[in-house]
């Protein structure tokens, strides 16, 4: 039952950490961060960052501006990750299209690119761990550095990167993380958002330790018997050889130990990393499969001198995959056909930065659709989106962002393969998309053989793919699973004549694109009915007929399941968002979906459309529509029968109805007997509000999240499918709302309500020493301008003698609510300080930190104000001006105004997290003559 290399042991493997900490601990460290926006190419706007006379790439330890540890960020506006600044934009004529008109990029330098701080302890007992920081992603061309020493750069805005600390920190003190995003470029012709938007780890291990990603778990199944190979890569960073034990067990769901082993005497040398691999046999196997997803976890316990230095945990789940030229793809022997959607990373509210329980509840809302499948377009998803789709059953194409044999290109398609494939979801790579200067070419083929060859070698378990577009005979010519994005511009049948022996897949199709609750076109709205024949050439009908009746097809993945913001197509201006979608942004289903989930899911689905409320079509005739999977539909229309109907398989039903205010009625028929009946009726005005969370009660901590849908009822409690009331919402409780959406894709409204900072830099210092006994601030004429403030060398006082210092900060009109304080670095021992003239404090200690006060807005000016400063030296002798900073910041702060949405047709969503507390979270909507509703969460202490 048990095979590792070298001696195997099975039994009782587990033994209590000799240290005080667990062997290896992994925080996120979200929570707490500075923010400021800094500039791309200016920069006195950016901080003054990278103008010291030796700077940050000059010498170790020199980062300036806000990369320097003693950088003053007390203005700086606090946040929690992930953080998406982009959907915290306006909207914009001038911005991107493809990225959803947001004053982010390269129109708006003043706000592409973004600073973020973060300040964190280190325990002196973490002296001689392995301390690194891991970010799972950032939006985009990151550069970080840790206590102002610069540990690098990142362009990809979707491959997680870590950076070892170890040698960098301050053990028993403090430590500062500072990251520069430049999200300035674009690197897709999609919404790509802006900042840290995915989470921040801090990892802590032993010398000798697991490697990042350092476990690769395989599993083949013969009958009712399984072998799991795990792979566990160790690295000894210590300056010592070891000696070590690798303990390996097998966790089933119900937490009981299914298969263990043992590998004993093992060494690596200093610095050395090698691989051990190990067989284990799990008998009677439960496997995952998108029905039952039976997740295991391989336990990996390294031991040296009996104590356990190590313990790391691999989700993975018992199954085989296969793709076959003639008969699509196999899941544990079983033939599934892949029902799959495209998707983008950002929903309704909070763009790209998407709490881990919001991509639960995504994955859930296409799983209701009876789809099977999702295809990370166009780049590597953020792990929590895997471990969703490990969770709840759902099939992953897992697709690379940059197709290329480069080393920076490779080690992008490195880093997602290592990181992914343990996660039983994910059944095949993509290298690409549509990449058109190369697919119908001899390069494109020597290039997709070169990635697939590389990626063969860090994964065998998976075939990879590129998904075509119109080019033929380059990269179809190689790949091993041949990606169709649309039959309007592809032929599988002719592909799969001429190369019978690689299986295919349909990477995009056209669904019905449309907006939801819209039946007929509004286009100076932007509102799309459901077309027969969309942007990519037909509708979700078409396709599925196509894909349902080639058993050699694997399936196919729709364009797409969510709306996503950019390429509104077939919009510009004032359309912010794309259409595509089976689901719009906020994840309500359109219509079409409904044609899916009939022919995808084994739910009984008896779908009418469009709704029933057309004053003013009295008399004219509608198309009345039907999406069911039941044998034969009637419909009825205030009682009389218009007609019953044999359902063609994979089809839909039509009636042309003379439109009445009323009742439509639908009644499924299986084997004779009417088995559903639905009903669509013409409701009354808007009357009154509801609200309902997909959960109730979140967990408290700060990162759970519910999602509450918002409807529009008339006095009978009916959705109202057209109303557009704005409503208001408020929060009491341990809670706060992230954002806000209503699928609508022309609307500007904010998605966050955010409180804004605004920084003012305190500028045109002057100074002088002054005599001892000096208590008074001269003119500013009698002062020296300071030359270049970064680099100013103070002269140093003699003993009694004071710094006389001032200078200005400048304010516009500031709105009735903007509340200002002024921060400035510490300067000497001891401050007084004017502001106008007006004394704000007197012999103030600022030995540790400068002054930072509230600004009494009476006694400033619009235009210039000035500061006047006594600073009594400090006493080490040292020049004592700060270096590496500015002289300070003026923050106008202005609250966050209350949280509003329109509804749209209907609808609206709020998504609201909890905060550390637990407790009862109450969520009110009001709108004018609405009765208002209120919902009230139960926030769980967490576990
Ligand atoms: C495809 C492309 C997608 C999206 C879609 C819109 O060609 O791969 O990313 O742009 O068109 O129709």
């Amino acid at each position: 039952m048990l095979s590792c290399l070298g001696l195997l042991l099975a039994g009782a493997l587990f033994a209590q950490p000799v240290d005080s900490h667990p062997p290896r601990e992994r925080v996120r460290i979200d929570a707490g961060w500075r923010f400021a926006f800094g500039h791309p190419f200016d920069p006195a706007r950016d901080f003054d960052h990278a103008t010291g006379y030796f700077s940050y790439l000059a010498k170790a330890g020199y980062g300036d501006g806000p990369a320097a540890p003693k950088f003053e960020d007390a203005a700086w506006r606090e946040l929690d990750l992930p953080h998406d600044w982009a959907v915290e934009a306006p909207f914009a004529a001038n911005g991107s299209h493809s990225h959803g008109y947001k004053a982010v990029g390269r129109n708006f330098p003043e706000s592409s690119v973004g600073w973020y701080r973060k300040s964190f302890v280190v325990p002196a007992a973490d002296l001689g761990r392995r301390l690194s920081v891991e970010f799972d992603g950032v939006f985009r061309d990151s550069v970080v550095w840790i206590n102002g020493f610069y540990l690098g750069r990142q362009p990809s805005g979707y491959t997680g990167f870590r950076y070892d600390l170890t040698d960098y920190l301050n053990y028993g003190g403090e430590n500062v993380i500072a990251v520069r995003v430049d999200a300035t470029m674009e690197e897709g012709w999609f919404y790509e958002g802006a900042g840290i938007y995915r989470h921040v780890w801090l990892t802590k291990t032993a010398p000798l330790h697991v490697a990042p990603w350092g476990t690769f778990v395989t599993t083949e199944v013969t009958g009712d018997a399984a072998e799991v190979i795990a792979r566990t890569t160790v690295a000894n960073e210590g300056s010592a050889a070891a000696t070590f034990e690798i303990e390996q067990s097998i966790v089933g769901a119900d937490g009981r130990s299914v298969a263990a082993a043992k590998l004993d005497a093992v060494t690596l040398a200093p610095g050395g990393t090698g691989e051990f691999p190990c067989r284990l046999s799990v008998a009677h196997p439960r496997l995952w499969s998108v029905d039952t997803p039976v997740l295991h976890r391989l336990v990996t316990t390294i031991r040296a001198a009996g104590a356990v230095v190590d313990r790391y945990e691999t989700t993975f789940g018992i199954r085989t995959i296969r793709f076959d030229p003639q008969a699509g793809f196999f899941l544990n022997g079983q033939r599934v056909e892949l029902k799959g959607t495209n998707n983008h990373q950002d929903h309704a509210g909070v763009g790209v930065a998407v709490p881990d329980a919001l991509q639960e509840f995504r994955i859930a809302r296409l799983k209701e659709m009876g789809s099977n499948a999702y295809r990370c377009s166009h780049n590597p998803p953020t792990p929590e989106l895997l471990d969703a789709c490990d969770r709840l059953g759902m099939l992953v194409l897992d697709e690379n962002r940059l197709m290329g044999p480069s080393p920076e290109q490779l080690s992008q398609l490195e880093q997602m393969i290592r990181r992914d494939r343990n996660h039983a979801s994910v059944i095949l790579w993509s290298l690409g998309n549509e990449e058109w200067a190369i697919e119908g070419n001899i390069k494109g083929a020597r290039i997709a053989s070169s990635m697939q060859a590389f990626a063969q070698r860090l994964d065998p378990t998976r075939r990879t793919t590129v998904a075509n577009s119109g080019g033929w005979g380059g990269i179809s010519t190689v790949i091993d699973v041949v990606g169709y994005n649309y039959i309007a511009q592809t032929d599988p049948d002719k592909q799969h004549a001429e190369f019978p022996r690689q299986p295919g897949i349909g990477t995009e199709e056209t669904t019905t694109q449309c907006t939801r609750g819209v039946y007929f076109d509004d286009r100076p709205n932007a509102h799309l009915s459901p077309q027969s024949k969309g942007d990519s050439g037909g509708n979700c009908e078409k396709g599925w007929n196509y894909y349902a009746t080639r058993p050699f097809l694997a399936g196919l993945f729709f364009w797409t399941g969510f709306d996503y913001r950019g390429e509104p197509t077939p919009f510009g201006w004032p359309a912010v968002s794309s259409q595509f979608g089976l689901l719009d942004s906020c994840g309500y289903p359109k219509a079409p979906s409904y044609y899916l989930k009939s022919w995808w899911s084994d739910q009984p689905v008896l779908h009418l459309f469009p709704h029933w409320n057309w004053p003013g079509r009295e008399g004219r005739e509608i198309v009345v529509g039907c999406y069911s999977n039941h044998e034969a539909v009637e419909l009825l229309l205030n009682g009389r029968s218009l007609g019953k109907q044999a359902m063609p398989r994979n089809g839909h039903l039509e009636w042309k109805v003379v439109y009445q205010p009323g009742t439509l009625e639908a009644r499924g028929f299986r084997g004779g007997s009417v088995v559903e009946t639905n009903r669509v009726e013409t409701t009354g005005q808007p009357a009154a509000l509801r609200l309902a969370p997909d959960r109730a009660q979140p967990t408290a901590g700060g990162a759970d999240v519910s999602v509450i849908s918002v409807e529009v009822v008339d006095a009978q409690g009916r959705t109202v499918p057209t109303a557009d009331n704005a409503i208001a919402f408020e929060l009491q409780g341990p809670g706060r709302i992230l954002g806000v959406g209503n699928g609508d894709p022309a609307s500007h409204e904010p998605d966050r309500y955010i409180e804004t900072v605004r920084l003012v830099t305190v500028e045109g210092w002057r100074g002088r020493i002054a005599p001892a006994g000096t208590a008074a601030p001269s003119a500013s004429e009698s002062q020296a301008p300071l030359a270049q403030l970064g680099n100013w060398l103070a002269p140093l006082p003699r003993p009694g003698e004071v710094y006389d210092l001032s200078a200005t900060f400048s304010v516009a009109a500031l709105p009735a609510d903007a509340r200002l304080s002024l921060f400035l670095p510490s300067l000497g021992v001891k401050t007084t300080l004017w502001i106008n003239g007006h004394e704000q404090v007197r012999d103030l200690d600022t030995t540790a930190g400068g002054p930072a006060l509230t600004l009494d807005r009476s006694q400033l000016v619009e235009g210039a104000n000035r500061i006047q400063l006594i600073v009594t030296p400090l006493a080490d002798g040292h020049n004592h001006m700060p270096e590496l900073s500015r002289l300070g910041s003026v923050r106008v702060w202005t609250p966050a105004p209350a949280y509003r949405r329109r509804a749209f047709n209907g609808w609206a969503q709020v998504i609201v997290q909890t905060t550390k507390d637990p407790g009862e979270i109450r969520v009110t909507a009001q709108s004018e003559g609405l009765s208002p509703a209120v919902v009230a969460l139960t926030s769980q202490p967490a576990p």
